[in-house]
């Protein structure tokens, strides 16, 4: 039976999250479904940055490192971070952006496995962990190389020669999930480590790392968790590898004792070491506003949600328009992440044409619309909307106007 747009109502009257959406300045007339990729304005974020502005900069001056404690937001944030992640507070740092993380950390990974040669990885990964890994081995002078392995082969790809295993555990193009914790195992199993990506997975879905015994991660802080554009990333360090992991940007503010300004770097304890220079504290405190949407939520209530949008998207999709969208992401929603891909060759041009119908979504090159179902301010009304925005856009086939085809710079 097809969800009518009264069952989506009475759904969104029963729904545990609702409160959630208050928190949010969503503009009007607009059915956002691109959290997944840069999370909306919270209601909170404006009064925090003019407060920031204002009276930390502005009246405090440089006395604000202390007194508003600038100094310590890296790992405050970072604490906040670690509930979502399943980690400790003292594992997760905010700093620099998601691939500096990810060249600190993978190269710290493979310098605690010297004698090993490979660096794992799957074709297709997000570009930035493609890009990023073949400049470490570029840089160590090809002694490591970036070895890519499909999804499937990655198992039994993992072998005495690997010494990092890096992926995105949530895919950024089809949402697919990685088993983190039989992936994780089987990496120990063979003595290697691993570095997983989680910017589609954090504030999406419950994430685990102590649990699979992850060694390192990274993830961004601009989508899901709402920081703002270009929000400051975080980084996560196993206890067990805080004290053996190096920077290979050793920085002064990752120094044990940075206002002693010796010549001699010595790194702090624990994962403040991944620390490079001064932290943007303007893009802290908007990311501080952001972290605060998920005060008192629930994430177990967050992916039952995310799964009841995306499975409501698809059977509205696949009832109001049969054949016309195949389904790039994994049926199963335990398989999926919290967003829901459909590929058509005119993808582009569509996701132009709905964008202009107030229905925001993304397109990913060559052929994906990708939709993102972010549970604290998408409701089940959005869904239906959206459908039936989308189906008018396919209806009198306006896609085809030549101006929908024109590529902006950012997609
Ligand atoms: C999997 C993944 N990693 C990293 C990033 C972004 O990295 P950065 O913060 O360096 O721009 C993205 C952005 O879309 C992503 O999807």
């Amino acid at each position: 039976l097809i969800p009518t747009r009264a069952d989506c109502l009475a759904l969104d009257a029963a729904d545990p999250l609702a409160f959630a959406r208050e928190r949010f300045a969503l503009p009007d007339g607009v059915i956002y479904l691109d959290g997944n990729s840069l999370g909306p304005l919270p209601k909170a974020t404006t009064e925090r940055l003019r407060r920031t502005v204002e009276q930390e900069w502005g009246q405090g001056l440089i006395r604000s490192w202390n007194e508003a404690d600038w100094i310590n937001a890296p790992l405050r944030l970072g604490a906040k971070i670690a509930r979502l992640i399943g980690a400790r507070p003292h594992e997760v740092l905010v700093a620099d952006s998601t691939s500096v993380n990810l060249y600190k950390l993978a190269s710290a990974a493979a310098a605690l496995r010297p004698e090993r040669s490979v660096i794992l990885t799957e074709p297709g990964n997000f570009p930035t962990e493609l890009y990023i890994l073949q400049g470490i081995a570029e840089q160590l002078g090809h002694k490591l190389r970036v070895r890519t392995v499909a999804r499937d082969a990655l198992k039994d790809a993992l072998d005495a020669e690997v010494a990092v295993l890096v992926l995105t555990h949530v895919h950024y193009k089809s949402g697919e999930v990685h088993d983190m914790a039989a992936l994780t195992a089987r990496a120990h199993e063979v003595g290697a480590l691993t570095v997983w990506d989680l910017s589609h997975s954090t504030g999406a879905l419950p994430v685990e790392l102590n649990a699979a015994g992850a060694d390192f991660a990274v993830g961004c802080g601009y989508k899901y968790l709402n920081g703002g554009p270009g929000a400051p990333a975080f980084l996560y360090v196993a206890e067990r590898w805080a004290e053996a992991a190096r920077s290979p940007l050793s920085g002064w503010m990752g120094h044990a004792a940075p206002f002693e300004f010796v010549d001699d770097y010595r790194p702090a304890s624990g994962v403040a070491r991944m620390l490079c220079g001064t932290p943007s504290i303007l893009a802290m405190a908007a990311l501080e506003a952001g972290l605060a949407t998920f005060d008192e939520v629930d994430m177990a209530q967050v992916r039952a949600k995310s799964a009841a949008l995306s499975e409501l998207f698809i059977a509205l999709v696949e009832a109001r328009l049969p054949g016309v969208f195949e389904l790039a992401s994994p049926r199963e929603p335990a398989l999926r992440g919290s967003q829901v891909s459909l590929a058509h060759p005119h993808g582009y041009a569509i996701m132009s044409a709905l964008i202009e119908t107030g229905v925001i979504g993304d397109f990913r090159a060559p052929d994906i619309l990708r939709f993102g179902f972010t549970p604290l301010y998408t409701r089940h009304v959005d869904v239906f909307d959206a459908v039936e925005r989308l189906d008018a856009v396919m209806a009198d086939r306006r896609f085809e106007h030549p101006r929908y085809a024109e590529r902006a710079a950012v997609t």
